[in-house]
């Protein structure tokens, strides 16, 4: 188990998290995608970052498979691994944030209190983007052929499969990828996200 941190004092600093946004020009937020393995969750957030780069947006990106080499790589997909990978990512958006970036996470994030956690902890810079393809339609896609491992249980805990996965109540963008080519999903969601960055 973790310990806690003890005699611990915030300490302010004279650069403020607003000083550091308005140095880059741009208001920062948290694009938070999360859906099935599959959804598109990871191509349209790397197609977003693209397109608000093009914008001259200052961006970074967090992705599930890429965090978990790194920093999360002591993490696996049990419910309390998930719980803490939620929290360790929702913690580094809110760092990038505070450093006047705009941050794009792209994680699976099943469970809706740790949604909630996460936007408790971000704030109204946090955006909630459900990518909404549904389950027949990642298995079918099977780009990783993780699904085909996991129904024949070789993968434990595969979320939408033998795990859960919790769908946003009221996500601030939704997005069914089975619907559209990837250029128009990407359309569809930089017009909505637009209205975020004023
Ligand atoms: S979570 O639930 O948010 O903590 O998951 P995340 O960090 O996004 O990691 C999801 C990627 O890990 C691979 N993978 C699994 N996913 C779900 N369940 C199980 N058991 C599992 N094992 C490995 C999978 O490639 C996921 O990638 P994406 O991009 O979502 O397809």
């Amino acid at each position: 188990p973790l310990r806690r941190s003890t005699n611990v004092v915030w300490q302010n600093t004279d650069v403020s998290r607003e000083i550091r946004a308005e140095q880059k020009g741009q208001k920062p937020l948290t694009l938070w995608f999360t859906g099935l393995s599959g959804s598109g969750k990871s191509t349209l957030a790397n197609e977003v970052e693209k397109r608000l780069l093009a914008m001259g947006k200052h961006t970074m990106l967090l992705d599930g498979d890429n965090i978990r080499h790194g920093l999360n790589k002591n993490l696996g997909f049990k419910e309390l691994d998930r719980v803490e990978n939620i929290r360790r990512i929702a913690e580094v958006a809110k760092l990038m944030n505070d450093a006047g970036l705009i941050t794009i996470t792209s994680f699976i994030s099943p469970y809706e209190k740790d949604r909630e956690n996460a936007r408790e902890i971000i704030g109204e810079e946090f955006i909630e983007i459900f990518v909404s393809t549904p389950l027949e339609e990642c298995e079918k896609r099977d780009v990783k052929g993780l699904y085909k491992k996991a129904r024949i249980g070789e993968i434990p805990n595969f979320t939408g499969i033998s795990s859960p996965y919790e769908k946003p109540v009221s996500p601030h963008i939704e997005i069914d990828t089975s619907q559209y080519t990837i250029e128009e999903a990407t359309d569809t969601l930089i017009n909505q996200i637009i209205k975020y960055l004023e």
